[in-house]
């Protein structure tokens, strides 16, 4: 069941999505989503994500909570790339890098919105040169609902070339706010993560995950791996890194055992940005809750972070003609133990 839960504006509506098994509240300020309501073994609902009370407060801070981020996710080095011999230069938004899309990317534009069948379906025309990207790109958002099972699929056109690598920013908190990560487990199907220097951005250095802080290949409690003396934990303090999968669905699993909650994620993109909300800051969000540093993870799974200065035929360019069509899905279980 979804439906138009309420007005905010005139432009901007929160869209309730419910099944027997999970509550979902969007917006179309940025994709965003505000709230995600399941519950835990002893059948307690409890919000698995992060989230503001006002979407005055999605407008003006800055943590991405939420919300559905481009057009590029993650950095690009020093916010300038060159396509078909043409150099563009995006904002510095971050340090020296240009971070999610520049100052106002996707995150913080409205979508236009419609309910189709089961689905909530999100539009934006992103013209030509906003925030420095060639190409007017067209992208569609459509989330459904089916059981435990939220569906996100980003597609989009452009008309002249240009990059595009599309997430959803959520962090995730499965024991429900009543305490951060540390307990949390998490498995990544990952044999490769990718090096980042001291403002988070890429080296292009990779390395074998095996035997290092990286290696999720089985689940491990963050807090265990947080604690690690590592110059990579050090430099992103905490994890803040791209993975590369190493299977084609079923690539994450966070559980939080003490309440029995379970996220399995199921993704068509090659990997993921793990991010152990490592910048919160003491924040107030939602039900009066501070999100202090490790509050939530992020599993943003994309294409490889700035792949235009990284990879020989960059996964993140989309050629006039093309259509960059990408899912990933997020699975809420309850297992009992
Ligand atoms: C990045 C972090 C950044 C955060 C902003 C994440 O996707 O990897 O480095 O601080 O977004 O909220």
């Amino acid at each position: 069941m979804i439906r138009e839960l309420k007005k905010v504006d005139d432009h901007i509506s929160l869209f309730e999505m419910k099944s027997n098994a999970l509550e979902v509240l969007v917006t179309n300020f940025g994709g965003t989503i505000i709230r995600l309501l399941m519950p835990d073994k002893n059948g307690q609902k409890g919000d698995v994500v992060l989230g503001y009370d006002s979407i005055a407060e999605y407008q003006t801070k800055d943590a991405y909570l939420g919300a559905l981020v481009g057009r590029t996710a993650n950095r690009t080095r020093k916010g300038t790339f060159s396509l078909n011999g043409k150099t563009y230069t995006l904002p510095l938004n971050d340090g020296p890098n240009s971070l999610h899309g520049g100052v106002h990317g996707f995150s913080q534009k409205v979508f236009d919105a419609k309910i189709q069948g089961d689905s909530l379906v999100l539009t934006y025309l992103s013209p030509d040169g906003e925030e420095g990207y060639p190409g007017n790109l067209r992208l569609t958002a459509t989330s459904t609902l089916t059981g435990g099972t939220l569906t996100l699929r980003y597609q989009a056109t452009t008309d002249q070339d240009t990059l595009i690598n599309i997430t959803n920013h959520s962090y995730f908190n499965l024991s429900g706010g009543q305490e951060d990560i540390c307990n949390h487990t998490l498995q990544v199907h990952s044999d490769t993560y990718a090096c980042i220097d001291a403002n988070g951005l890429p080296t292009g250095e990779f390395r074998d995950t095996q035997g290092t802080p990286f290696d999720f290949h089985t689940p491990a409690r963050i807090g265990d791996v947080l604690a690690r003396q590592d110059e990579q934990l050090t430099l992103g303090r905490g994890v803040d890194h791209p993975f590369l999968f190493n299977r084609a669905e079923d690539q994450v699993v966070l559980c939080h055992p003490a309440s029995g909650r379970r996220l399995t994620i199921s993704s068509t993109l090659p990997g993921t940005q793990v991010y152990t909300g490592n910048q919160l800051d003491g924040r107030i969000g939602k039900y009066g809750i501070a999100y202090p540093k490790h509050f939530g993870i992020c599993l943003e799974t994309q294409n490889l972070p700035d792949a235009i200065h990284l990879e020989q035929d960059p996964s993140t360019i989309l050629k006039k003609g093309d259509v960059y069509d990408e899912t990933t899905s997020y699975t809420f279980e309850v297992v009992q133990s």
